[in-house]
């Protein structure tokens, strides 16, 4: 008997598919960690001179035999590749070396999402939802988002969800507890090392994080920096940048858009600003986010402090200030 579905498999779009996030990121994809027994088709963007390397990373897939996975199509055209997605993971843009900041990225990176966000407008399925991973990852969905004015403002989202687990890996560490008795954990923000990570609405076992902790200089001097500075560190420990656990945290930012969130809890997601928490609207900027029915919404309702206030605001000001360079740099 035959163990193979007859639904239409999702086509999920995957860009910078030779790269190091996509060597790990495909095989999660394709082995299930995204839809689960839901048949997929793979469309795998790269730039021209990476496609014999991409052909490599297909015959690798091809030689796992994923049950689920349907068909892979591989192209250096958006037009082509985007035809018809309803998933686009956008990872494909260069990655930080030592000693630079994320946003030292945005020339070089944000035309890429100029053509990205165009080709998705015009050959998108209609329910396409896009997360951007590539840095800096919140301004280069927001220019994707401007360039495509046929689709939903809020099918754009940015990828914080990195921040987030590396933040639960550091307080459990911290209270010598399991990673699954932290709860409510929220990245506010820009993902750079402005973002906040905020332990005040976190739990742990249901106990108040920051006051299990009774530690403000370790919050405000270890935490948040060790959680803020962590793809440096990387860096400086591969010479190269998060790929596994950037692969793992796109994986569960798109499941989660698409399956929902767990009940009770929340997660991490850079979205467009509604204005909720005087965040500007429009903004793509990282907000505690619950999924239903494969929409989201933004917590509300969550109390802030003097301290956390004034880290939001640093964070989101730095977000107004790239908006105000793509601006000028002709792409939004
Ligand atoms: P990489 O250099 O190994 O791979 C990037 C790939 O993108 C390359 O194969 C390149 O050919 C391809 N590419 C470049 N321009 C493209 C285009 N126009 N269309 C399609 N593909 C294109 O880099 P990586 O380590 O895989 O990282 C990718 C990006 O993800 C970097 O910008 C990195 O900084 C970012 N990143 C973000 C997070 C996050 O949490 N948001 C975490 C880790 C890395
Ligand atoms: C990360 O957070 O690991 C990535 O954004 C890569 C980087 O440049 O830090």
């Amino acid at each position: 008997e035959s163990k193979v579905s007859t639904a239409a498999p999702v086509k999920i779009a995957v860009t910078g598919a030779a790269g190091q996030i996509c060597y790990s990121l495909l095989f999660r994809i394709a082995s299930g960690s995204l839809l689960g027994d839901t048949p997929i088709e793979l469309r795998l963007l790269e730039i021209t001179p990476a496609l014999k390397a991409l052909e490599g990373v297909v015959m690798e897939l091809d030689d796992c035999a994923f049950g689920n996975l349907v068909n892979i199509e591989i192209g250096d055209d958006p037009r082509k590749v985007f035809d018809g997605v309803n998933l686009a993971m956008l990872v494909g843009a260069m990655p930080r070396k030592a000693g630079m900041e994320r946003s030292d990225l945005l020339s070089a990176n944000g035309a890429i999402f100029t053509a990205q966000g165009k080709a998705l407008n015009d050959v998108a399925a209609d329910d396409v939802k896009v997360l951007v991973t590539g840095n800096p990852a919140n301004t280069n969905a927001l220019i994707a988002q401007q360039n495509a004015p046929d689709i939903p403002a809020e099918r754009f989202n940015a990828l914080t969800r990195l921040d987030h687990n590396r933040a639960i890996s550091q307080l459990a560490a911290k209270v010598g507890r399991p990673v699954g008795e932290i709860t409510h954990m929220t990245i506010w923000g820009n993902h750079s090392a402005t973002q906040y990570p905020d332990l005040f609405n976190a739990k742990v076992g249901g106990q108040n994080a920051a006051e299990l902790v009774g530690d403000q200089e370790w919050l405000e001097h270890t935490f948040i920096p060790t959680v803020a500075k962590r793809g440096a560190a990387i860096i400086e420990a591969r010479g190269l940048s998060s790929a596994a656990s950037a692969a793992n945290a796109t994986v569960e930012h798109m499941r989660d858009w698409v399956l929902g969130t767990p009940e009770g809890d929340w997660v991490s997601m850079s979205v467009p600003s509604d204005g909720s928490y005087g965040v500007p609207e429009g903004l793509i900027s990282s907000f505690p986010c619950t999924v239903k029915d494969g929409k989201y919404e933004i917590v509300q309702g969550l109390e802030l402090n003097e301290f956390s206030r004034a880290k939001i605001d640093a964070s989101v000001a730095e977000l107004v200030d790239e908006r105000n360079a793509v601006t000028e740099l002709g792409l939004i």
